[in-house]
């Protein structure tokens, strides 16, 4: 059987869930991927290129640098270049190399900053850079010819939900409560996805309108997936590779670990007087690596739609017009409490924790309604969450201090 090649351009893919799907990719048994990384590292370190090399067995490790003469890097399957993806000029040369070899079949969009906190502090900033990024991309995809794009996009663009207890479905109102910059940033690119896609709807409908002919490779079309992350946690079994916090970690389970490995004295717990079972926010917890899956799931997705029988022929068009959404969660809740003490379990003893006041803008209670991703694109999540314990315990015994640190 002859696997099919597609090379995809990873923006931001040395962070945390970037890194964990670029093993995902380069393990796929569909498709024979390779993937292009551009990442600014501004949030994260090229150490993770060479843990995924080595998990997946990559002969050679990853290729960082273009000396010029790039057809043996071009080869490669694991390529990086260090980009900010905001400079239009710089990332208009990596398109520019690759074009000549068939350009990139789709981009995966991780590219961007994602603190909560510092985004109520320096807003500007973080529209500069996500947004800007995002404007950037889509900008040069449309110039050089590449339609399919999935965009990394999140549970807080629901906000407060009007019945804060009920899974959130992909048809639910977002954009209105959203309590964070961080968040409306989210929902801002939701939005100009929308519009970019709605534009070129409106092009092809005049094309069809003067031409009358369905297939005509004239249509400009898009595929554009957004997924919602509820809370991934969790590293790579391996214990090889895993989310590397800078300072302070902002999200509960790398606060946990550095508690459990003595970096940290105990974890503070964002209140216990929330309106559930043990008074603490409940939250959507899923393995990075299921994460990662369900990016894999959503460019086979966009693979099939992209690909038409004609005459009995397989054709891939430049995109198949969707745009589409789908919540990437387990379905399941569980507690600050419940975290805590799982983690202790897989540790092999108590992780000491403090009763705090409530965090400002954390809502009681974030859970997916996952069923949509199940649907129509054949992704669930499968670890649960001794895996994601485990793993994670794993990552940082093995890492303390993350990446290049001693
Ligand atoms: P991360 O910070 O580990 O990864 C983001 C990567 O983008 C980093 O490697 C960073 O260096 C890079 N980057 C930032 N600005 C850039 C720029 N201008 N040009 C090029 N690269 C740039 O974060 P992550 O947890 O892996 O998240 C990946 C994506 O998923 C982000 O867009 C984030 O907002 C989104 N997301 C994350 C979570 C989460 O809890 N981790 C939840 C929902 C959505
Ligand atoms: C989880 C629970 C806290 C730390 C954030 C973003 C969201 C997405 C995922 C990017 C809450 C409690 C936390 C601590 C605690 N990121 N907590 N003590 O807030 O659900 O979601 O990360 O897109 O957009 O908002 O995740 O891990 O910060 O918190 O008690 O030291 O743990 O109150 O109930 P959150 P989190």
């Amino acid at each position: 059987m002859v696997i099919e090649q597609r090379r995809i351009l990873v923006a931001g893919g040395c962070g945390y869930i970037g890194s964990h799907t670029l093993v995902s990719l380069l393990s796929d048994t569909k498709f024979q991927y390779s993937v292009v990384v551009v990442d600014d590292l501004s949030n994260s370190s090229a150490e993770s290129l060479n843990r995924v090399a080595d998990i997946v067995s990559l002969e050679g490790g990853f290729v960082s640098s273009n000396n010029g003469n790039s057809g043996q890097d071009i080869q490669g399957r694991l390529i990086f270049r260090k980009v900010d993806c905001t400079n239009q000029s710089a990332l208009r040369q990596v398109f520019e190399e690759f074009a000549p070899h068939g350009g990139f079949d789709a981009v995966v969009h991780f590219a961007g900053l994602k603190a909560v906190g510092e985004s109520k502090l320096v807003p500007l900033k973080y529209y500069e850079v996500n947004i800007g990024a995002t404007i950037v991309l889509l900008s040069l995809m449309e110039e050089f010819g590449c339609r399919s794009i999935v965009f990394s996009s999140s549970a807080t663009v629901y906000g407060v939900a009007k019945d804060e207890k009920a899974k959130l479905k992909e048809t639910d109102e977002v954009g209105t409560t959203i309590t964070n910059c961080y968040g409306r940033t989210k929902y801002m690119i939701e939005q100009i996805l929308t519009d970019f896609h709605g534009s070129h709807a409106f092009l092809r409908e005049q094309q069809q309108q003067h031409q009358n002919d369905e297939h005509s490779d004239k249509f400009q079309d898009w595929s554009i997936v957004i997924l919602r992350y509820f809370n991934p946690a969790g590293a790579h079994p391996s214990g090889k590779m895993g989310e590397d916090p800078s300072g302070v970690p902002n999200n509960l389970m790398p606060f946990v670990a550095q508690v459990a490995v003595g970096r940290r004295p105990h974890v503070t717990v964002f209140g216990n007087d929330y309106d559930t079972p043990d008074g603490t926010g409940i939250r959507d917890y899923l393995h990075v690596m299921d994460l990662a899956d369900g990016h894999v799931s959503a460019l086979r997705y966009i693979d099939t739609n992209n690909t038409t029988e004609d005459g009995g022929e397989k054709k891939t068009k430049s995109g198949s017009g969707k745009l589409s959404i789908f919540n990437l969660g387990t379905g399941t809740g569980y507690s600050v409490l419940d975290m805590v003490n799982a983690f202790g379990k897989a540790v092999g003893k108590p992780i000491p924790y403090v009763l705090g006041p409530r965090r400002p803008g954390d809502v009681t209670i974030y859970m997916a309604d996952p069923t949509r991703a199940k649907e129509e694109m054949e992704w669930e999540a499968k670890l649960n969450l001794d895996d994601m314990c485990n793993d994670l315990w794993s990552w940082q015994t093995n890492n303390p201090n993350g990446y290049n640190k001693e």
